[in-house]
């Protein structure tokens, strides 16, 4: 199927139902549901809608093809070679898929070819461990011989958002299958369609049936089927702390599997005084309001100090206000549609939140255009720590910014919420650098620049924002289990 409101906009669909061990098929139920294009929307088309009984199905697709051995014990150096040609057939369609994760997110169309670009080197940094990953040996007391062996964990349900369809899709799938694991993943219910693109491309990649299945559906029926699932070894979910919270609870309450948490943040971004500040208003602009300010690691809470702080915020607010929304096919674009009906609701609600709680506005505040979800970038000023626009993720193009003192200040305020996702700091100053990089509890730090992600560095959260690293080394020993022999000499 080809949508063809405007040339530019042709963009190619792919399939639109389950994949269940190398086919595609309806839903038991039959049930489809609707993806729309959040630019206008419209409806694109609808795709094959799970439940539990198709989550049943395709674990038990990824439970055979575990146990079956082709997978488990083909060599780790062919694994790694599914998972480059993986890559380059990818690359082979960059073009065609950064249309359709645009059509269906609503990214710019240069965002999406940025995502993918990390897809690509997420996909081979991993093929790259595949044939890399092994156990030691221990010298331990007696006369024994005692060695371990870092083997797969088994069947990973992995349930991943919206804010990064492809990029999530990659970050949870190459980790698991260079270690020898075999996948069910949900995708996000607003933009199904790219994920099951990749499903096409990873049977023509020549993975073995029942390795990788992918189902489109909702989070209560069918994400919530694979956190209480008895076959399930390991589930890794990304996205909103309150689901985290459901997903620990149906892993205790069922096998006791695994779980890796990736959620929601509130990230303070600091500025000194001392700071190239041209370069730290462009950064903290990039670090709110990149991908409509949907990410979890976004930049939320400007801590700007009192010196520098009215220069910053003239600045900060005129750049806001050039910032070019509107049609994410368009290449002048900086900023396209929120994902969905829903989180448009939730942004404008916390703007209005905003203003009740006596932050001032300067810029934004408001829809753009009568169809999509686009809303204007929005900055508050004279924040205060305990205001709701200061503690909870928005997730929206909302810049609070805020004004400190001092380092220790800032650090203690920095710290002051269930969040710790990541950090930035701008400062020329070697030792105000360390003190936030030391103390700031947050799984990311970044200094003097921010959203930098690397395939090779590990990402994760401390306190409420989640639990293991994705990514880099630290990632792939989520996705393996040791074992300890012991021979008797
Ligand atoms: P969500 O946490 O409900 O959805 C994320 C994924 O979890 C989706 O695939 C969804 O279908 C699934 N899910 C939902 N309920 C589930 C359940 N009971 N059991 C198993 N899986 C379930 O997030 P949502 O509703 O899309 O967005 C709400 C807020 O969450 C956002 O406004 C944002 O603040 C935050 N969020 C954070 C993300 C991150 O990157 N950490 C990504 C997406 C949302
Ligand atoms: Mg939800």
């Amino acid at each position: 199927m080809v949508t063809a409101s405007r040339p530019e906009q042709q963009v190619k669909i792919g399939p639109t139902k389950l994949l269940i061990n190398n086919e595609w098929v309806e839903s038991v139920s039959g049930k489809r549901f609707e993806t729309i294009n959040p630019a206008t929307g419209e409806v694109i088309c609808d795709v094959a809608e799970a439940d539990a009984a198709d989550v049943d199905k395709a674990v038990a697709a990824a439970r055979q093809a575990f146990n079956r051995g082709e997978w488990r014990q083909m060599s780790a150096s062919r694994r790694g070679e599914l998972l480059y040609k993986l890559a380059d057939l990818i690359e082979h369609n960059l073009d065609e898929l950064a249309r359709l994760e645009t059509l269906d997110n609503g990214k710019p169309l240069h965002d999406s070819r940025g995502d993918i670009e990390l897809v690509i080197a997420c996909y081979r940094y991993f093929a790259g461990w595949a044939d890399k990953v092994h156990g030691k040996t221990i010298p331990i007391n007696g006369p024994y011989f005692c060695y371990t062996r870092h083997e797969p964990v088994g069947v990973v349900g992995q349930i991943i958002p919206w804010n990064f369809p492809l990029l999530m899709q990659a970050w949870k799938l190459s980790p698991a299958l260079a270690t020898g694991n075999t996948v069910v993943m949900k995708t996000a219910e607003q933009t199904p369609l790219s994920a099951l693109r990749i499903g096409e491309l990873i049977i023509e990649a020549g993975f073995p049936p029942g390795v990788v299945n992918i189902l489109s559906g909702y989070g209560p029926t069918a994400g919530a089927a694979i956190a209480r699932h008895m076959d399930i070894d390991k589930v890794a979910f990304t996205g909103s702390t309150e689901v985290g919270h459901l997903i620990m609870e149906a892993a205790a309450k069922s096998n006791l599997k695994r779980v890796t948490l990736e959620l929601g943040g509130k990230s303070p971004n600091i500025v000194f005084a001392d700071a190239d500040l041209d370069k730290a208003i462009e950064g903290a602009h990039d670090a709110l309001f990149f991908n409509q300010g949907q990410c979890c690691v976004a930049g939320s809470r400007l801590f700007v100090e009192e010196r520098c702080y009215d220069e910053f915020v003239a600045k900060s607010v005129e750049r806001a206000k050039n910032r070019v929304v509107g049609d994410p096919f368009d290449p002048k674009t900086e900023q396209g549609p929120q994902v969905d009906k829903d989180q448009f609701d939730k942004v404008m609600g916390y703007i209005e939140v905003g203003m009740r709680e006596g932050a001032q506005m300067l810029c934004g505040g408001n829809r753009v255009g009568d169809k999509g979800f686009f809303i204007e970038p929005t900055v508050f000023t004279d924040v205060r720590d305990d205001m709701k626009i200061a503690q909870e993720e928005i997730f929206g193009p909302v810049m609070s910014i805020i004004k400190f003192k001092d380092v220790d200040e800032v650090i203690q305020r920095a710290n002051s919420t269930m969040y710790g996702l990541a950090a930035g700091v701008w400062t020329k100053d070697i030792t105000k650098a360390h003190a936030i990089a030391n103390n700031v509890r947050a799984g990311t730090v970044w200094v003097n620049c921010f959203d930098v992600f690397d395939a090779a560095a590990p990402f994760g959260g401390f306190k409420q924002s989640g639990i293991g690293r994705e990514l880099g080394e630290y990632g792939l020993q989520q996705y393996t289990e040791v074992k300890t022999v012991t021979i008797k000499l």
